[in-house]
């Protein structure tokens, strides 16, 4: 007789059936080394089925069957340009405008710090769509007025897609629903026609902000400081500990001795407390400020 089976057991054997593309536990392996190397991401267990959701739709793009014969196509070439589009599978873009608001007061008595020494630099590392930057940019806008035109602002992220869309600047409605109405009304235009229900930044907001790639895994970061901000927000969480502190560590030549960097809610920097001293929450300054 067959042995009993759990209700995870049989739902494990009756997945294959229910997918359209060959995938097992080995495929799902190769692909947390390879994203890993890649990007830094650690995936849990967890995300396997996350995982076949996301690149599944890449295997229909190529015409492919297999996950093994997508992952052996990936390895065969390092320059291949379906990286790219394996990496913006795998990237998790949440985010938000004005996201963990008590940032952006301590950004605007920074500015005005800095405003009469030197023209202030930001570096969002890790600006998804562009909230992030964009709410920066809104902040920088409203505090410095016509000063603002000076400070340099760096919006980088290793997702070619959602880069894209940060530099188009264009939301459906429901994602400034709760802004306040005096900011909206300021930085952003109501789109008209095929725009209806969705709002645009308005060009000088967006004229602010520079656009780039940047992995935050590549030792020679490509992005000039010195910054008065950095804010890498909620992408820490997605790498190992000994990641995190590689990536950290490469920020530090790149602040101001006086600058700050944000980081996100659930993210630390305790375990380089030799670089970075806590300033308030989730807000980082140099220990050794040259
Ligand atoms: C959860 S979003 C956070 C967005 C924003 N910082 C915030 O706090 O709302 C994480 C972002 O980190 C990016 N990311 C992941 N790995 C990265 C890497 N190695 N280099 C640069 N960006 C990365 C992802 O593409 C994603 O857009």
């Amino acid at each position: 007789m067959n042995q009993p089976q759990s209700t995870a057991g049989l739902l494990e054997a009756i997945q294959p059936m229910r997918r359209d593309f060959t995938y097992t536990g080995a495929d799902f392996e190769r692909i947390t080394r390879l994203i890993y190397k890649r990007a830094g991401i650690a995936l849990a267990a967890s995300k396997r089925d996350m995982v076949y959701n996301r690149l599944s739709r890449r295997l229909r793009a190529l015409s492919l069957t297999r996950f093994d014969d997508y992952l052996d196509r990936l390895e065969q070439d390092d320059l291949d340009p379906e990286w790219q589009h394996f990496v913006n599978a795998l990237t998790t873009n949440t985010t938000s405008f004005f996201r963990e608001g008590h940032h952006f007061p301590v950004l605007a008595d920074l500015l005005r710090r800095c405003i009469g020494n030197h023209a202030p630099a930001i570096w969002c590392a890790a600006a998804s769509t562009g909230e992030e930057p964009y709410s920066i940019a809104m902040t920088v806008a409203d505090t410095l007025g016509p000063q603002a035109s000076r400070v340099r602002i760096v919006a980088s992220d290793l997702d070619t897609e959602v880069l894209e869309v940060a530099a188009a600047g264009v939301y459906p409605m429901e994602r400034v629903e709760r802004m306040d109405p005096r900011v909206l009304q300021r930085h952003f235009q109501k789109g008209r026609g095929a725009q209806s229900g969705n709002v645009r930044v308005r060009p000088e907001l967006r004229r602010m902000i520079e656009f780039t790639q940047v992995n935050l895994l590549d030792t020679t970061l490509p992005v000039k400081g010195p910054f008065d901000a950095i804010f890498c927000r909620n992408v820490l969480i997605y790498f190992d500990r000994a990641t995190q502190a590689q990536v950290v560590k490469r920020f530090a030549p790149l602040l101001r001795p006086d600058g700050l960097m944000f980081i996100g809610h659930s993210e630390s920097l305790f375990h380089v407390s030799d670089i970075f001293r806590l300033q308030g929450q989730t807000i980082y300054s140099l220990v050794n400020r040259g």
